[in-house]
């Protein structure tokens, strides 16, 4: 019996091997890769996903982890008939809210946005957010350990995590989902599995940590002196508003050209070539924080930090500088192919990055760039784009290797990193073996062959 039937006959019409069904399963988000696998499975317990994972090991086939699919890097798209494509969309159970204790035990399936509404319910914040969060799933997050929007007060996807439930590639399962803020009982296996791109276990849930709801959002928009006067700010922001600051954006005036030219009704509050999107939340008594950021804004201003600076009065404004800074990426893809960078430095070094990189990239010119990203964790998308009226798909064939090389590299030489937060996948695996020291390298391979020998969870993703 093959293994698409045998799954068959375990899931009945949850596995599925009609192309036109699976077709969209077997893309990735940024169109870069077209994918195959002998079925689709769409489990809905954790004793299912261990039951495909036990009879995939029976028939040699490998299983790729499928969350909501919007990853950057390829990393959900199986390469094979020998592959089975294990989507979570269907293991979307709270399992338990603890209000006392603040934390929430979700299953890998429950849609980002979703998992923000349930918490609220109870006036409790899970703080992850991004651009993705209607589509993206907590299994996906924390299999890239995301980060997004709030990581400068709330810390990447993984530092969220107290416990996980995971199905090892041999179909047993591990189980660490207490909802115990401390638990120093040996090694810290869960965290094995944050950033492992579904290469060493399929994750079935978690417990999170929550936060109590912020009463209260302080959103302003900066048109800034230029990228240095930004990374100056933020210092100032944070101790002005006794460290409050939820999120700090950088976005270029090329990125919003780009989005004033390929989204409708986006256009931003402000001229200029940098910009600041700065956040300060709490749950303090209402309106609390408009007069620290009052404050702080007035000190950009009458310093030369910022040349101008709006703050948002209703949620629909709020909302409306958000929707700026989350459209930038599909305006990039409607542009055509942008090359994704996703590089950080030390924060204080941004400037200087900025400053090198369009000399490093001057032989490769001409190109376009589009940068932002969240400046408040040292994180640029350095991303570049063909010179207008250029076929983005031959600029990318041609100068896409040189480009990524040279953000990268110089990413590194600035004791930086060359994937801060999209992961490796099929795409960076070969970043991954020239950046990383020799050691690092040899421990990455010794614990995927002791967790997963035969090689079948995801191959071909993050080791090459
Ligand atoms: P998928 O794309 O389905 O999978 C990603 C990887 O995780 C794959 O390797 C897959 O095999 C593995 N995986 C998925 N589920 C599981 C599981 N249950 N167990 C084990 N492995 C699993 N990312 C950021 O970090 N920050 C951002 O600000 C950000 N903004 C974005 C904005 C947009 C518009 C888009 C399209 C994407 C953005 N992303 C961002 C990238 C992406 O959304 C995130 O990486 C997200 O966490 C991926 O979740 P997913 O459910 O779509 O995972
Ligand atoms: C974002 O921050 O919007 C994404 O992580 C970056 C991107 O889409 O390039
Ligand atoms: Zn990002």
């Amino acid at each position: 019996m093959s293994v698409a039937a045998a799954l068959s006959a375990l899931l009945g019409d949850r596995c599925s091997t009609d192309p036109e069904s699976m077709a969209g399963y077997l893309e990735d988000e940024r169109g870069l890769y077209k994918g195959s696998a002998a079925c689709l499975v769409f489990p809905e317990s954790t004793a299912e996903v261990a039951a495909v994972v036990r009879l995939c090991a029976e028939h040699r086939c490998a299983v790729v982890p499928q969350g909501g699919n919007t990853g950057y890097c390829g990393g959900a798209t199986p390469a094979g008939e020998d592959q089975v494509l294990l989507n979570l969309s269907r293991m979307t159970r709270i399992r338990a809210l603890d209000p006392v204790g603040m934390t929430v035990t979700a299953e890998a399936g429950v849609i980002l946005a979703n998992l923000h509404q349930a918490v609220e319910a109870e006036e409790l914040f899970f703080p992850l957010s991004m651009g993705s969060e209607g589509s993206c799933q907590l299994g996906g997050n924390l299999a890239t350990n995301a980060g997004g929007l709030a990581v400068l007060k709330y810390g990447m996807a993984g530092e969220l995590v107290l416990g996980l439930e995971v199905v090892l590639p041999d179909g047993s399962v591990l189980n660490t989902l207490k909802p115990l803020r401390k638990d120093n009982t040996g090694y810290h296996l869960q965290q094995l599995f944050l950033g492992a791109e579904g290469t060493l276990g399929v994750i079935t849930a978690a417990v999170l940590k929550l936060f109590p709801r912020p009463t209260e959002f302080q959103t302003a928009w900066l048109a800034v002196r230029d990228i240095s006067a930004a990374c100056e700010l933020l210092p100032l922001a944070r101790r002005s508003s006794g460290d409050c600051v939820t999120s700090f954006e950088y976005i270029s005036g090329n990125s919003l050209a780009l989005l004033g030219r390929h989204v409708d009704g986006l256009r931003p509050p402000l001229a200029g070539e940098h910009h600041v999107l700065l956040e300060l939340s709490g749950a303090l008594p209402p309106e609390s924080l408009r007069p620290q950021l009052e404050k702080l804004l007035e000190q950009a201003l009458e310093t030369g930090l910022a040349s101008d600076a709006v703050v948002a009065e209703s949620l629909d404004q709020r909302q409306g500088l958000w929707a700026l800074r989350e459209n930038i990426p599909e305006a990039e893809k409607r542009a055509g192919r942008s090359i994704k960078h996703d590089v950080s430095v030390p924060i204080a070094d941004i400037p200087a990055y900025c400053e090198a990189a369009p000399q490093r990239l001057a032989a490769l010119e001409p190109l376009r760039l589009s940068v932002y990203g969240h400046i408040g964790d040292g994180n640029l998308h350095y991303n570049v784009l063909a010179p207008e009226g250029a076929d983005p798909v031959a600029f990318k064939a041609e100068k896409g290797e040189a480009i990524s090389r040279v953000v990268h590299d110089l990413a590194a030489d600035m004791g930086g990193s060359f994937s801060a937060e999209h992961g490796i996948g099929q795409l960076k695996t070969g970043e991954l073996a020239r950046h990383s020291d020799p050691a690092t390298l040899e421990l990455m391979h010794t614990l995927k062959a002791a967790i997963d020998p035969a090689g079948r969870m995801n191959p071909g993703k993050l080791l090459d």
